[in-house]
């Protein structure tokens, strides 16, 4: 049985700790120091696949709020299906789609085996493996309650090269499949100079400057020592030191980066001109690539 003084207690206690909830939540609006940090809703999983030979990333990326999750370029199933399928078994993910960077096998090519163990939707280029939907240049998709992606056609690797740029309120990632490495860009398989030059400094230099970027593979090594023999900055030291000190550097960096350190975002470079013998931006980007491919 309840006695009244027991109640009257209970009264007393509640309010009490009502009062010091208000009194904390004000204090933290007050002090925004002691505001515990903002919790990124986008959660970015890298899945390395190939280590050691093709280096590549898939990326499994999930709206924490409702789970919601996408898989992209799950390329090598034997080093994805694991993850995915321990994730979805414990409930801590609800994976929605499949999403292609391009139809390359490196990246497609696991489709139709991820299609075994899950029934998802391709997002992706015309030419990927059992592809469901290519989203039109600029058009966009929503994962779970807080994400929304971009498409942006970028052809040139591939002509049916995709870009996706994921924003979650401040939150903002890129997914470059082959066309922008970090301090790098793809071989053109498919396309031309005046493509990439398109894709890399009309496309993506135009997503705000503190886009994190993920490319298809980790080739920033290769990429610095390239770009040391063409340009001088700061920008490509720092990235020198940080790519010789940590095995992994998707994500660490920006499209602001990339502006820096990345010779082919910087087509208008007098330095690289000079070195070059052009200064028409194409030109600059057909030289650098041939470059690149010979070295
Ligand atoms: C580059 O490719 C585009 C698209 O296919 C084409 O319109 C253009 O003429 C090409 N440019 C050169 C220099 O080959
Ligand atoms: C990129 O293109 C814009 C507009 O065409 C130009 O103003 C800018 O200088 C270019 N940047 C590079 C790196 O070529
Ligand atoms: C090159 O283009 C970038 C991006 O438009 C611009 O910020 C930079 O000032 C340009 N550099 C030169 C040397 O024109
Ligand atoms: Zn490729």
């Amino acid at each position: 049985m309840i006695s009244t003084k027991h109640l009257l207690l209970s009264i007393f206690l509640m309010s009490l700790f009502t009062a010091v909830i208000k009194r904390s939540s004000q204090g933290n609006l007050l002090n925004p120091i002691a505001r515990p940090a903002i919790s990124r809703a986008m959660h970015i999983q890298s899945i390395p696949m190939w280590e050691g030979t093709g280096n590549n990333y898939a990326y499994l990326v999930t709206d924490d709020k409702s789970k919601e999750a996408v898989i992209i370029d799950p390329a090598n199933p034997p080093e994805v299906l694991p993850i995915l399928k321990d994730k979805t078994d414990s409930g801590a993910i609800k994976l929605s789609k499949i999403i292609n960077t391009h139809h390359h096998h490196d990246h497609a090519g696991g489709n139709s085996e991820i299609l075994k163990h899950f029934k998802l939707p391709i997002i992706g280029g015309k030419d990927c493996d059992k592809v469901t939907m290519t989203p039109d240049h600029k058009s966009t998709f929503n994962v779970g309650e807080g994400i929304k992606v971009t498409a942006l056609h970028t052809p040139c690797h591939t002509q049916d090269s995709i870009c996706y740029f994921f924003e979650d309120g401040a939150d903002k990632a890129v997914f470059t499949g082959d066309t922008l490495f970090i301090g790098g860009c793809g071989r053109f398989f498919e396309g031309n100079a005046t493509e990439m030059h398109k894709a890399l400094n009309e496309t993506l230099a135009s997503l705000p400057d503190d886009t994190r970027v993920y490319p298809g593979h980790e080739y920033t090594k290769g990429n610095v020592r390239f770009a040391k023999k063409v340009l001088n900055n700061d920008a490509i030291r720092k990235l020198d030191e940080y790519s010789q000190a940590n095995k992994e550097t998707q994500g660490k960096f920006t499209i602001g980066d990339e502006k820096q350190h990345n010779v082919f975002m910087r087509v208008n470079d007098s330095n690289i001109q000079q070195l070059v013998g052009h200064d028409k931006p194409v030109d600059v980007m057909k030289t650098l690539r041939e470059m690149k491919d010979r070295s």
